[in-house]
C-alpha cells in the first residue's frame, strides 16, 4: 500500500471509530443498567432477576456456604421495596418474591434467623412457591441431550459441582466438531478456542471471578475468542456476535456429548481482560466465553433460573 493510501485508510478508521464512540457513548449512558435505574421500570426489573439469580445460583452449589448471601438478599429485599414503592406489586415481583422466600427458608432449614427478611416478606402477604434450585439425575440429561432439539436445550443447565474424573479429550473434540457448523459472517469462522485444565484452569476462573466458592469444582475450561483480524474495520461487534454464537453451539455440543458445562462471562473491563495475556491469550483475539466443563454427579442440584414467557420478549409489528 502507497503511503496515500495508508494514511487514507488510517483517517477512514479514525472516523469511523469516533462515530461508533460517540454513538456508544451515549446508548451506554442511557441505557447501560448500572446508572438511573432507580427510576427505570425496565433496568430495576433486570437488576432484580440478576440479584435473585446470585440468591438461587448460591443454594444450587455443592455445599452452600453457611450463611452465605445475607447481604446480597438484603440488598434484593431493598430493591424489590423500592420497585414496588413506585410501581406497585405487580406479576413480575412474584418470581424474585418467591426465590427471597425460598432463600429465608433455606436458612433457617440451616439454623439461621433472618427476622428482618421475614418480616418484610409478611408484608407482601402470600408468595406462590417458585423453585429455586432442582434436583436433576446425569443419566436423564445424558438421554435427553441425545433427543431432538427441544429436548436438548431443556436438559442442559449450568451446573456447578462435578465429579472429579478427568473430562475425556475425545468428547471435546467431537463437540469442537460439532460447534465448527456454526454460521458466520461471510462464513470467515473467527473463533478461537483454548483448554486450560488443572491448575491454570483454576487460575483462570479465579480471574473469571464469577464462580466464587465453585472453582475447585472445575478441572477444565475452555476460553473462546473470536480473532479480530477476521473483521473488517466497522465491523466492531461482529468478533462477539459470530464468537457468541459459536460459544453457545459449543456448551450445547459438549452437552450433547453427556458432558456438564456452565457459561462464565468475559464481559469486564478493559483493563481486567488485560489479563488474559498472563494466559497466552494474544490482543488480536477477543474474549467472548469461558466455558467450565465437567463430567457430571449422578444426582446433582442446579440452579432453577426460570424463564421468562415469550409474549415479554417477542413483538410482532402490527
Ligand atoms: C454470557 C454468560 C455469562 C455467565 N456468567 C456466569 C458467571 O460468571 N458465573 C456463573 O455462576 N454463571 C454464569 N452464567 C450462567 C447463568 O447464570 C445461567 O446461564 C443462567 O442463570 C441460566 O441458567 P441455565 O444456564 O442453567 O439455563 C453465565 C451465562 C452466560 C450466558
Amino acid at each position: 500500500m502507497t503511503l496515500y493510501g495508508k494514511i487514507k485508510n488510517a483517517l477512514k478508521v479514525r472516523r469511523s471509530f469516533r462515530k461508533e464512540a460517540r454513538a456508544f457513548l451515549r446508548l451506554n449512558r442511557l441505557y447501560n443498567a448500572s446508572s438511573a435505574s432507580g427510576k427505570d421500570r425496565v433496568k430495576m426489573q433486570y437488576l432484580i432477576r440478576r440479584e435473585a439469580h446470585t440468591l438461587e445460583k448460591g443454594m444450587s452449589l455443592r455445599v452452600p456456604r453457611k450463611g452465605f448471601g445475607q447481604g446480597k438478599a438484603e440488598h434484593l429485599a431493598e430493591r424489590i421495596g423500592s420497585y414496588a414503592a413506585r410501581f406497585g406489586r405487580d406479576a413480575f415481583l412474584e418470581s424474585p418474591l418467591g426465590t427471597l422466600t425460598r432463600y429465608v427458608g433455606y436458612t433457617e432449614s440451616e439454623g439461621g434467623s433472618l427476622p428482618g427478611l421475614r418480616s418484610f416478606l409478611s408484608s407482601y402477604g402470600p408468595v406462590p412457591e417458585v423453585p429455586a434450585v432442582v434436583e436433576v439425575a446425569a443419566s436423564d440429561i445424558r438421554e435427553k441431550a441425545r433427543g431432538d432439539f427441544d429436548s436438548l436445550t431443556a436438559s442442559r443447565h449450568s451446573i456447578r459441582y462435578f465429579t472429579t474424573d478427568p473430562v475425556p479429550d475425545s468428547l471435546i473434540e467431537e463437540a469442537l466438531v460439532i460447534a465448527s457448523r456454526t454460521p458466520s459472517a461471510c462464513n470467515r469462522q473467527g473463533w478461537k478456542t483454548h483448554l486450560f485444565r488443572g491448575e491454570r484452569c483454576h487460575s483462570l476462573l479465579r480471574w473469571q471471578g464469577g464462580c466464587r466458592g465453585f472453582e475447585d469444582e472445575i478441572g477444565t475450561c475452555i476460553l473462546v475468542t473470536a480473532d479480530r483480524r477476521a473483521f473488517l474495520y466497522y465491523e466492531t461487534h461482529q468478533p462477539y456476535v459470530d464468537g457468541g454464537m459459536y460459544a453457545m453451539n459449543l456448551v450445547n455440543a459438549l452437552h450433547y456429548e453427556g458432558l456438564g458445562t456452565i457459561p462464565l462471562s468475559c464481559g469486564f473491563e478493559a483493563a481486567k481482560l488485560l489479563g488474559l495475556r498472563d494466559f497466552g491469550i494474544p490482543e488480536n483475539e477477543a474474549p467472548v466465553l469461558l466455558i467450565g466443563v465437567g463430567c457430571m454427579e449422578e444426582r446433582f442440584r442446579v440452579a432453577a433460573s426460570g424463564r421468562r414467557p415469550v409474549s415479554e420478549t417477542h413483538t410482532v409489528e402490527k
